[in-house]
């Protein structure tokens, strides 16, 4: 599995506060059969934290986890905010790649979304909307993402809604963007070994429920794998 979105780098954000803390978290994230974590550090916008901090982490990282024999691999990315989007969005793509991790304010949905959401299609990348089902506005009217994705937006849900772990709103919202064929990707948005753990087995379980098998390990496998360097393959 690929786990998109996760605060896992030391002591850059809110997420892991040091390298112990990243080491515990790779660990779960092995033990539940994940291969590949995408860094996304918190990007507001202020210029404190440029992609060559985020890739010297991770390059760092990378290097600790190899020689502790984990078998994990790190990307570099960013959870950047929708106010900072529109100037910074070339710079803190995924993995390089042409997809970027997009969050709105967690109150409501922008009246610009869906202008910047054509922009951004039409410069040839790809905004995934981090988590919409934490967004109090779309967990009130979930269908307002409908317009958003038919303009050609990405979603990601967090595990841990779909679980029930970050309340009833969230995990209902979820549960009709899944069955409503509006998610992407499913991602652990772990800050820590505690607080939305990095586990997605326990999410992929209960998509399957609502999802085919095939339908549900897409959004932890298949789709992930496209953000990646073309012929990246899992183990
Ligand atoms: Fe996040």
């Amino acid at each position: 599995m690929i786990d998109i979105h996760s605060h896992i780098l030391p002591g850059i954000d809110d997420g892991a506060p040091d390298l112990n803390t990243s080491l515990a978290m790779a660990e779960l994230a092995v033990a539940d059969g994940i291969q590949v974590v995408i860094a996304t550090p918190h990007v507001d916008g202020s210029g404190y934290l440029t992609m060559a901090m985020i890739n010297t982490a991770v390059d760092q990282l990378n290097s600790v986890l190899q020689k502790r024999g984990l078998g994990l691999i790190v990307f570099p990315g960013a959870e950047l905010q929708f106010h900072a989007a529109k100037q910074l969005v070339d710079q803190y793509c995924l993995a390089s790649g042409s997809f970027f991790l997009l969050e709105f304010p967690h109150s409501h949905l922008p009246a610009d979304a869906l202008d910047l959401i054509y922009t951004f299609i039409q410069k040839g990348l790809t905004p995934i909307i981090a988590h919409p089902e934490r967004n109090r506005e779309i967990s009130m009217e979930p269908g307002k993402l409908s317009s958003l994705v038919g303009a050609g937006a990405k979603v990601q849900i967090t595990a841990s809604s779909l679980t029930g772990e970050l309340g009833t709103s969230a995990q209902i919202c979820a549960r009709f963007l899944l069955k409503n064929n509006l998610v992407h990707f499913m991602a652990t948005d772990s800050h820590s070994p505690n607080f939305r753990k990095p586990i997605l087995s326990k999410a992929v379980k209960k998509a399957k429920t609502y999802l085919s098998r095939e339908g549900a390990l897409a959004l932890v496998r298949d789709n992930p794998l496209a953000i990646l360097p073309e012929g990246y393959s899992l183990r």
